[in-house]
């Protein structure tokens, strides 16, 4: 979908052809002489139209209008979470096959945020699977264009939410592709296709490297499968040489059968959703593909499936790691923090800055946080509230945990240097105490995403989380290093610091399809 930003009022809007325009009415609306803005007063007398978040009123060919349907959506305080609300709601009218070209244009100020928070909202509710399931049901909606007052102000907010909807709309596509469509391999190509972008590189490893390495306990989780693991390593150099990287490891179990101790049947499906932190970096990385910011960040990727099997890791086995702690594997459903730990172990080589691991964890975080914030564990108050605020700002938000010492008791062992598994209590923080162990003094976060990559029922799919909560704190981090020497304030994304001329970018955009 092609997404243009365009200086339009209710008056010039209301000669926009298109299949529908959406006109956004916050709270205090002042109407101009112009015909829409004479309707909407009408409305709003008349009690047909209020103006909360999502009340919506539809009218047909209205004269002097170009525009096919108008719909107009009260946006209540205009906040960024209150336009995407407005425009989830209103989204039956946008999802139409009918509706090819949709115009969106504000009837009021416009607020930070609304622009990226408007075409995130588009994008997100028209999104169609397309891997598996025929062309004839691919989404419809070909243009949307936003009118704002001002385009000079709202360019980099659009470009950023552009940018942003092309990364999670590949985290979305590889985390609903079922697993014989998402193998390791297949994950390995998908990233080998992103370095054909400038300023990013890729490199693959194979059993025989990642044995080389001494990765026993990823090693462990690959053995029950005949798929071969695969370990990608992602590279996008946009700041200085000298600038430490920050590090982003991502799970990729592209199956998680829970191995020797295997999971119950019911909705075993849905554990093809197990790499969606590993899809979470392949999305991130797409988004810094566009933006190109002044910035070095390293992708991790360990990924295999998990399988019972004659071979298979049997509960009991003990390994060893990387960083040559052993391990002894108590539950094999307990696969992820395994193959993380040697990630973490080599995330060391790169002398981060930061590392930011994002892994569909555990079941406890579920329990814990549900669907609606990720749970974040950090040995560093700076990246976590860096974190915690990009999260917010992002509309994709999360929430600090724990890692007290004494949630660590849990992981001793009589036969190695840790067990895998605590108790059921804290589950999702024992998870990230036996990750931490692997961080040293590295600053270092871990975003556990059990409850947000994905939803389950009617409307099964992944969600493309955290990549918004990712590309803003990257943001945020590109822009204090070109304020360099003296940091500014805050670390939010509101500023963006770019190396590319949008020139180039739009020819390279061009010339690489998504
Ligand atoms: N991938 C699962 C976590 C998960 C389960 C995410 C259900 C979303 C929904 C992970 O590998 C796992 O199986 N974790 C176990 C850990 C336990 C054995 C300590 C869990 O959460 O049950
Ligand atoms: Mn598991
Ligand atoms: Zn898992």
């Amino acid at each position: 979908m092609n997404f243009d930003l365009k200086t339009l009022d209710l008056a010039t809007a209301a000669s926009e052809k298109c299949d529908l325009l959406l006109v956004l009415i916050p709270e205090g609306f002042k109407p101009g002489p112009d015909g829409l803005s004479l309707i909407i007063a009408q409305a709003l007398k008349s009690g047909d139209l209020t103006l909360k978040a999502g009340k919506q009123l539809p009218l047909y060919q209205v004269p002097a209008v170009a525009a096919r349907r108008v719909l107009l959506v009260g946006v209540g305080d205009g906040s960024a979470r209150a336009l995407r609300q407005a425009v989830l709601a209103a989204s039956g009218a946008f999802k139409a096959p009918q509706t090819k070209r949709l115009v969106l244009c504000f009837a009021g100020a416009v607020a930070p945020g609304a622009v990226s928070a408007v075409v995130q909202a588009v994008a997100e509710a028209s999104y169609v699977y397309t891997t598996t399931k025929p062309k004839a049901e691919a989404r419809a909606l070909g243009r949307c264009v936003v009118g704002v007052p001002h385009i000079a102000e709202a360019r980099e907010a659009f470009d950023n939410g552009v940018a942003l909807i092309a990364g999670i709309e590949f985290a979305r596509e590889w985390g609903n592709r079922p697993a014989n469509h998402a193998t390791p391999n297949l994950l390995a190509d998908a990233a080998k296709a992103l370095a054909k972008w400038p300023r990013i590189q890729c490199k693959v490893y194979g059993s025989a490297d990642v044995a080389r390495l001494g990765m026993g306990a990823f090693m462990a989780v690959a053995r029950g499968s005949e798929e071969p693991l695969r370990f990608i390593e992602l590279r996008y150099s946009g700041g200085a040489k000298n600038k430490a990287p920050v590090v982003l490891v991502g799970k990729g179990i592209t199956f998680d059968t829970g191995g020797i101790s295997i999971k119950p049947s019911a909705e075993m499906d849905e554990m093809k959703f197990d790499m969606c932190g590993a899809a979470s970096v392949l999305g991130t990385f797409r988004a810094l593909a566009e933006l190109q910011p002044a910035i070095n960040v390293v992708g991790l990727i360990p990924a295999c499936e998990n399988m019972p099997d004659g071979r298979a890791v049997k509960p009991g086995d003990v390994v060893t790691s990387m960083s040559g702690q052993t391990i002894e594997i108590l539950n094999t459903d307990a696969e992820g923090r395994l193959v993380l730990c040697d990630s973490l172990t080599y995330a060391a080589r790169f002398k981060p800055a930061a590392v930011v691991d994002i892994a569909t964890l555990t079941g406890a975080c579920v329990i814990a946080l549900g669907g609606v914030r990720s749970g974040l564990f950090a040995n560093n108050d700076g990246l976590a509230s860096a974190l915690q605020d990009a999260g917010d700002a992002a509309q994709d938000p999360c929430w600090r945990m724990p890692l007290d010492d004494d949630y660590a008791d849990g992981l001793k062992s009589n036969f190695a240097d840790m067990g895998n598994v605590a108790g059921r209590a804290g589950g999702a923080i024992t998870a990230a105490k036996f990750l931490q162990k692997f961080v040293g003094d590295t600053p270092w976060a871990h975003l556990d995403i059990a409850g947000t990559a994905w939803r389950g029922g009617a409307a099964k799919g992944s969600t493309g989380r955290p990549v918004g909560l990712l590309v803003h704190y990257l943001l945020g981090q590109a822009a204090v290093h070109a304020a360099m020497p003296a940091p500014p304030a805050t670390t939010s994304a509101t500023k963006v610091a770019r190396v590319a001329k949008p020139a180039a970018k739009r020819a390279q955009r061009a010339k690489i399809s998504s």
